[in-house]
């Protein structure tokens, strides 16, 4: 017999979480919006709650699992990919099960690369601004053509691949770079796989589509930068700590980054997603990147779209009901 439905505490929830997640997941569940992130201290709001969801910026610790477990928590409903912030062993030692939204519109991320990487290029966020200001001059504003240069993917998951295909669509040369090629795939799109140093050494724009590991750690970090062709563009719309930022800033002070582009930043928790405007930002770090003209940054918002937040609610709400009903989870989205 399906026990009788649950209640969710649902963190670090903006006005746009709440539109698509209480249809997806119907009558059974009830939901508790909360603004705040989880992390130990918070974790005690979820009291009396069957299941927790929570999203990237949340920290998922051993101490807030405990915290969750000790209050009964069942189910921790990630609803997004990336779960490098949830410590899984302290979950199964505490039997929590936690689910991800393994796939959700991969165009929505790939395609906010690509929006980045033109809009760096073309220099529209500059352009933008002096339009708005009657400045009407083309100074500064030279970019160069994406037709016949080269683009290294590293990563060719599912959203590395869109990546991909879309740049070789702009006639780009595209290599890419990842652990386990596939080699059909590479040669129907005509991409070519390399070594990751031949990759740095060809690339004009370099595209990471990789999770965070402790191998991916800094990838991009002063020897790696040293490998790659002087005034590439880099593009990083996966995970901020597969940069190191110090290095980066030297590398863009010195001119040897022709640009940076980036939607995620190492240290983006209690920023990104945030209205600071009106603070002191404490972040000498991203100050200093965003004094950069050749530096754009978005704050994590490469999931924004319609179809990618109907796909992350229809995904974590089917877990939520799973969990109420005793029924199974999503295929391939459990993750203890
Ligand atoms: P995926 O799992 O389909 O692909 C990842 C690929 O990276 C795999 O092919 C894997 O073999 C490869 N890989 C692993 N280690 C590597 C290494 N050291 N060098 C080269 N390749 C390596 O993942 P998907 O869906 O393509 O997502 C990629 C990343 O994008 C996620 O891990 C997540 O961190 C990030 N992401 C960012 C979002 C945003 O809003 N900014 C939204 C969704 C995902």
């Amino acid at each position: 017999m399906n026990s009788p439905g649950l209640s969710a505490a649902v963190f670090d929830t903006k006005p746009y979480d709440r539109i698509h997640l209480p249809a997806a997941t119907g009558a059974d569940v009830q939901l508790r919006f909360l603004s705040f992130r989880l992390t130990a201290e918070t974790a005690a709001a979820a009291l009396g709650d069957r299941a927790v969801c929570a999203f990237v910026n949340d920290t998922v610790d051993r101490d807030c699992l405990q915290q969750l477990s000790s209050q009964g928590t069942e189910l921790l409903a990630l609803r997004c990919t990336g779960f490098n912030h949830v410590d899984l062993a302290a979950a199964r030692d505490y039997g929590i099960t936690v689910t991800r939204v393994p796939t959700y519109s991969p165009n929505a991320v790939a395609e906010h690369a690509v929006a980045l990487l033109l809009t760096l290029n073309r220099r529209i966020h500059r352009a933008f601004n002096r339009v708005r200001e009657l400045n009407f001059s083309l100074q500064g504003l030279v970019g160069f053509d994406l037709n016949a240069k080269t683009a290294g993917i590293v990563g060719t998951g599912k959203i590395g691949r869109i990546v991909a295909r879309i740049l070789r669509g702009f006639g780009m040369v595209v290599v890419a770079y990842d652990p386990y090629p596939d080699a059909a795939w590479a040669a129907r799109e005509g991409i070519t796989y390399v070594d990751p140093f031949t990759l740095a050494s060809l690339s004009d724009v370099i595209s990471l589509h990789i999770p965070l590991t402790p191998e991916t750690h800094h990838i991009i970090r002063r020897e790696t930068i040293e490998r790659m062709k002087p005034g590439v563009v880099l593009v990083n719309v996966s995970r901020g700590a597969l940069i190191d930022t110090a290095a980066l800033i030297d590398a863009l002070k010195s001119g040897r980054l022709g640009g940076v582009a980036l939607d995620v930043y190492e240290e983006e928790e209690g920023v990104f997603f945030e209205d600071l405007s009106g603070t002191v930002l404490q972040d000498d770090l991203l100050a200093r990147m965003l004094t950069f003209p050749n530096v754009l940054i978005t704050a994590h918002q490469a999931f924004l779209t319609h179809e990618a937040l109907m796909d992350i609610a229809r995904t974590t709400g089917a877990n939520l009901r799973a969990l109420a009903a005793g029924g199974s989870f999503v295929d391939g989205s459990v993750l203890t």
